[in-house]
């Protein structure tokens, strides 16, 4: 197992306010940076997030307010802050690609490749292609049929001009053999086909990495050229190792977090899987640093049919979801109700079944009965340890392997956050039912002594070995059951999900 843990989101556009599929990747992100840090220790985790500045999306989102783009996206950047401070994300560092250590590392990064290269790695040429501005992407004649955006759908247009390429060609047979070789390098395994085949089936186009500065001048200027700026999926790109590390004088990469002995994880949504499984390890090789081990391409969150996104106005707000029903709630939702790397179905109504179902019924019942139940027979007193009769011995030893059972679900890089959460239930309704066939009640009436404080001791146990694991999904219950089942005395306090009534 690596030492240290660096996992990262995309840096999100900062055209507009955030929507649900920008906070899906940022807790799972978080979760699995709280659930590692459990492991390797806080000081061996880092954990990324930010934003993307530059291009011409946010150029025209700051001229259709009549604002330059640097107060733009000064302004539309706190949106993203606050609500990562309002859900819980327990990011380590922001990176904004407008910021000095982020530009100039850009900087640097283009000049050896342009140095070293000698015009092996980039190089100037004339482009013709037919080019969509909302993705900042040229298509070829094939690609774009109709004259359409094969993404978006967006009429392309007719550009012709002088620019700087990456030859990303050269390696295209390097990359299928270090895809082929590391199974976990793209996951799941059904982008992880997509992409080989992509790659077998095609050769790849020298990506374009400039654009004019009289077509666009809000990027990075290129060191080498007055005239252009950086294309902005090159700059952001960089910003997993601008964030983390610089070049030395020889121009060697150096980062207390992108090493060897790291586990490095990108968390992406399978619409921007191209840009990291095949141009960005490229990117990474050419710069003489070894490619992540793993990236994960997420499913979409869909509103009916159609992708939830701020082009198509079908966007929900994940601020209001967490004022509405809670933000552990909606972190619940979005991790257990759809299979990480599937797409999933956004709505209020299924938030409020989950609520329901899982949270008031199962483990807000657990837990309340269990205080209740100390409360009532023991005045407050968390009873001690007793002898368990071959159910409860049973419950016992499923609730202290829970951590472990967890552990090994989110260990593979499949970080199939639903099935961990379904384990963690399994435990909780176990102990729900256990609760309806002892009738502890009827424990209290015979005068049970040893039996009952056994059985009540028992579900403390379980409680607090769920509490451990449900932390990283749901920080905030996590700590207040905490505060409510103490080492020796309860406090009780209201139930945690009282139901939703339709
Ligand atoms: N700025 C680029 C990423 C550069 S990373 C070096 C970008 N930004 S974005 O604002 O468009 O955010 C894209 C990411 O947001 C997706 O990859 C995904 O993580 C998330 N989502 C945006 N819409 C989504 C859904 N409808 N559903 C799930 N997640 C999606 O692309």
């Amino acid at each position: 197992m690596a030492k240290k843990f660096y996992i990262t989101t995309p840096i999100y556009y900062v055209n507009a306010s955030p929507h649900i599929g920008h906070s899906y990747t940022t807790i799972a992100a978080d979760t699995l940076a709280r659930h590692m840090r459990a492991s390797l220790g806080d000081e061996n985790v880092w954990f990324l997030t930010g934003t993307d500045e530059h291009g011409q999306k946010i150029k025209r989102a700051a001229d259709d307010q009549s604002l330059s783009p640097q107060e733009f996206v000064d302004k539309v950047v706190v949106q993203f802050k606050d609500l990562w401070v309002k859900l819980g994300i327990s990011n380590n560092d922001f990176i904004r690609t407008t910021e000095d250590r982020h530009i100039v590392f850009v900087q640097k990064a283009l000049e050896i490749l342009y140095n070293d290269g000698k015009g092996d790695i980039i190089y100037k040429d004339n482009y013709e292609g037919l080019y969509c501005t909302p993705c900042e992407t040229f298509w070829t004649p094939m690609q774009a049929e109709g004259q359409l955006c094969p993404d978006c759908k967006r009429p392309v247009e007719k550009i012709s001009e002088v620019n700087y390429f990456f030859r990303t060609s050269k390696y295209q047979q390097w990359l299928i053999d270090h895809i082929r070789k590391n199974p976990f390098f793209i996951r799941p395994e059904v982008r992880r086909n997509e992409v080989l085949s992509f790659l077998t089936l095609n050769p790849l186009n020298d990506l374009c990495i400039s654009r004019p500065r009289e077509r666009l001048n809000w990027g990075i200027p290129l060191p080498f050229s007055q005239d252009h700026v950086a294309y902005v999926w090159f700059d952001a790109l960089i910003n997993y190792i601008s964030a983390v590390g610089a070049f030395d004088e020889k121009g060697n990469y150096r980062s207390a977090w992108w090493q060897d002995d790291s586990q490095v994880v990108h968390l992406v949504g399978k619409d921007i899987l191209r840009h990291h499984a095949v141009y960005w390890p490229i990117m990474l090789h050419a710069l003489g640093i070894r490619p992540p081990d793993t990236i994960f391409a997420h499913g979409w969150w869909l509103m009916g049919e159609n992708k939830m996104s701020k082009s198509r106005g079908n966007v929900a707000s994940p601020l209001e979801m967490a004022d509405k029903y809670g933000v552990d709630t909606y972190r619940y939702f979005l991790l257990r109700d759809v299979p990480f790397g599937l797409d999933g179905n956004f709505s209020e109504d299924a938030i409020i079944r989950r609520f329901n179902a899982d949270l008031a019924n199962d483990l807000g019942n657990l837990v309340f009965r269990t205080l209740t139940m100390i409360e009532k027979y023991y005045g407050g007193v968390v009873p001690e340890q007793g002898t368990l009769d071959e159910k409860g011995r049973y419950i016992a030893s499923e609730a202290k392997d829970l951590h472990e059972h967890v552990a090994a679900i989110l260990g593979v890089a499949d970080f199939d956050f639903g099935s961990a959460l379904e384990k963690i239930w399994e435990v909780i309704n176990l102990a729900n039912k256990y609760v309806e066939e002892t009738k502890p009640w009827n424990l209290a009436k015979e005068n049970k002594v040893k039996e009952l404080e056994a059985f009540i001791r028992l579900l403390v146990e379980v409680i607090r070995q769920v509490d451990i694991c449900l932390y990283p999904f749901m920080p905030r219950t996590a700590e207040s059951i905490r505060g409510q089942i103490g080492e020796k005395m309860i406090s009780k306090g209201n139930p945690l999900f009282p139901r939703i009534n339709l």
